[in-house]
């Protein structure tokens, strides 16, 4: 597949060193090791890889999702790769699907949302504070992903307008009070995920939960060990990332009315 004008590419002159670059053809890149003229990649296929002006080599990747996330401007916390994966999975997003997620943060997962939900599916995203989601409108319009998305700035707490909605998620300090709100606005069986740091957060969400008639309730987290690369001297890595959150999902019953 050839790289054209307006393509995402992902160029890496090592396993660290890589940048999320968009290809205009007046434009240059300037990494540590030399700069790079824009228009001589057009036309190169992705996977081939090229030599600057100061003999430096330099890969050309076509950009997986995973990728996008760390050119993310952060103004909050965000949520990173591995806890997006296990989201994507347990709420079941896929192309069509309507989803809302509560607080939009830096528009880490809502990217990610976007990004599967597309081109037919959408992602309502709402925050209380209008600073941050000026800083995630910029990432996500960025990404060329803002036909997808509408952000909205309120109090998930007084609820949310759309309704029938596939899965809700909520990344922020206080779920069990948006909890009524989500059971509102999400469809027979909808998912709903809460993600949240500590175990009290975790024990107050599953009491609303089970009290709002959520179903099917799993808690758990998701720790990534990494191995070093080195043939010969393949281990685990000496330091890792050993805490994010952990993940409260459940789905919306309707109980048979007595
Ligand atoms: C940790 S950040 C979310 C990060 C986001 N998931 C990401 O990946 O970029 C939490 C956000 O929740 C918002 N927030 C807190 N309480 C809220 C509420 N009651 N309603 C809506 N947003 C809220 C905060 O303003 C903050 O932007």
């Amino acid at each position: 597949m050839k790289i054209n004008e307006g393509d995402f590419v992902l160029i890496s002159a090592s396993a660290e060193k890589k940048w999320l670059v968009k290809i205009e053809k007046n434009k240059e890149f300037h990494t540590h090791k030399g700069s790079i003229l824009l228009k001589d990649l057009i036309g190169l296929d992705f996977g081939s890889s090229i030599v600057n002006n100061k003999g430096a080599t330099f890969f050309l990747w076509k950009p997986i999702p995973a990728d996008y996330i760390d050119s993310i401007s952060h103004s909050t916390q965000i949520i990173y790769q591995t806890d997006i994966a296990q989201i994507i999975f347990s709420v079941g997003i896929c192309s069509g699907k309507r989803v809302i997620e509560a607080g939009t943060g830096s528009g880490s997962l809502t990217s990610a949302l976007a990004r599967y939900v597309k081109p037919d599916g959408r992602v309502y995203s709402y925050d209380i504070k209008e600073e941050h989601q000026k800083v995630a409108r910029k990432n996500i319009e960025k990404l060329e992903l803002a036909d997808f998305v509408d952000f909205k700035v309120r109090d998930a707490a007084k609820g949310f307008d759309e309704e029938d909605v596939d899965a809700i998620i909520l990344d922020l300090p206080t779920p069990w009070e948006i909890i009524d709100s989500a059971y509102k606005s999400l469809m027979g069986g909808g998912i709903l995920l809460v993600f949240v740091p500590t175990y009290t957060q975790v024990d107050q969400a599953i009491e609303k939960m089970v009290k709002s008639n959520f179903y099917q309730i799993e808690a758990f987290e998701v720790i990534r060990r990494d191995l070093t690369t080195k043939i010969g001297a393949i281990r685990p890595v000496t330091r890792m990332v050993g805490f994010t959150a952990f993940f409260v999902v459940g789905r919306k019953g309707i109980p048979v009315k007595k």
